[in-house]
């Protein structure tokens, strides 16, 4: 008879197998630091995490996050599956589906409300056939920018950590969109301040006791030369003149190309900044109901999202 995978919850010395796994899967490097981070230090307490397991080797990986959300109306905690990620040689075996739905039952037992997450073309029929479905496609907008010296721009300061003002930017800003991942300070400080491995940069526009607006960018692509816009919250502010600011000084920075997904406020009208879209791709916002209700509506950025 064929030996079958094995899965259970993880265990904290499967960390090393796991971060090698999602390596090889991936095509990148990974650490263990990330994962620990990821995975167990998030502010709405540890992931869910299941490994299947063929003899001693780890085989197969499943993550769902959780996240203090604003569904439109009131806060839940809800979950971003993350990492689905099976070895090549064990591919097709049912391991995927068996993790998935293994996480699902014990997201169900913790209360958590829905799942969302950003699934690619190679396991989106599997999540559609388990009850997923699509709320949003969007796409990259790319924008190339005048090479040549680019004045710093005034008025956009640069900070290490978010303090108890983006709380406060938050609850004034954020409830009034749709549903969201809850920005407080402390989600802000841990997906961008304290996030090994990748750098972010955080710009405000700010009086001392308030934030007025507030863009974070990643560089990336080769040469670090592409600035991925991750959060852009314009508060107040005209939107568009804060984009036309932050493209300013994302040049003055090094960035030769400015991407980001439609941004708040701005969605209908990204090409009047130089922005194209890519037409080749388009990404998938997908969600699974649990315990709750989906949200209806939902415009995800790009730091919503787990590769960025
Ligand atoms: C996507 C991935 C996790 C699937 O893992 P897997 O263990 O091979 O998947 P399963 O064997 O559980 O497949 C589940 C079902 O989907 C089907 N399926 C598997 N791959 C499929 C594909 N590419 N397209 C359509 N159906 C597929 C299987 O036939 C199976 O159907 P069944 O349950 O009705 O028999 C794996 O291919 C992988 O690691 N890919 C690279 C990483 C990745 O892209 N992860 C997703 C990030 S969003």
């Amino acid at each position: 008879m064929e030996q079958q995978a094995i899965v259970r919850e993880y265990r904290p010395d499967d960390e090393a197998a796991i971060v090698s796994l999602l390596s090889l899967v991936f095509e990148e490097e990974r650490s263990v630091d990330w994962w620990r981070w990821y995975y167990q230090s998030g502010h709405s307490g540890p992931a869910i995490l299941k490994v299947a397991v063929w003899g001693e080797r780890i085989v197969g990986f499943r993550g769902l996050v959780p996240y203090r959300v604003w569904d439109g109306r009131r806060y839940v905690t809800a979950c971003q599956a993350t990492d689905a990620a099976t070895h090549p040689e064990f591919r097709g075996r049912g391991i995927f589906r068996t993790l998935t739905q293994e996480a699902i039952r014990e997201a169900e037992r913790r209360g958590y409300s829905f799942i969302f997450n950003f699934p690619n073309e190679m396991s989106y029929p599997i999540y559609r056939s388990m009850g997923w479905t699509v709320l949003a496609r969007p796409r990259m907008w790319l924008r190339v920018c005048q090479p040549g010296r680019q004045e710093r721009e005034p008025g956009m300061a640069t900070l290490d950590m978010f303090d108890s003002r983006f709380t406060d930017h938050w609850k004034v800003y954020g409830e009034s969109r749709g549903a969201s991942i809850c920005k407080d300070a402390g989600y802000l400080n841990w997906r961008y301040a304290s996030c090994p491995d990748r750098r972010y940069i955080i710009l405000v526009e700010e009086t001392k006791e308030e934030v007025l607006a507030y863009v974070v960018l990643r560089f990336g692509g080769a040469a670090r030369k592409r600035a991925y816009i991750v959060e852009f919250s314009p508060g107040a502010l005209d939107p568009a003149g804060l984009l036309r600011r932050v493209i300013r000084h994302a040049a003055h920075l090094g960035a030769r190309v400015i991407a980001a997904w439609p941004l708040p406020g701005l969605a209908h009208r990204m090409w009047q900044f130089g922005l194209v879209p890519n037409l080749l791709r388009t990404g998938r916002f997908a969600l699974r109901q649990l315990t709750g209700e989906t949200p209806v509506s939902w415009q995800p950025v790009l730091g919503d999202t787990d590769y960025l």
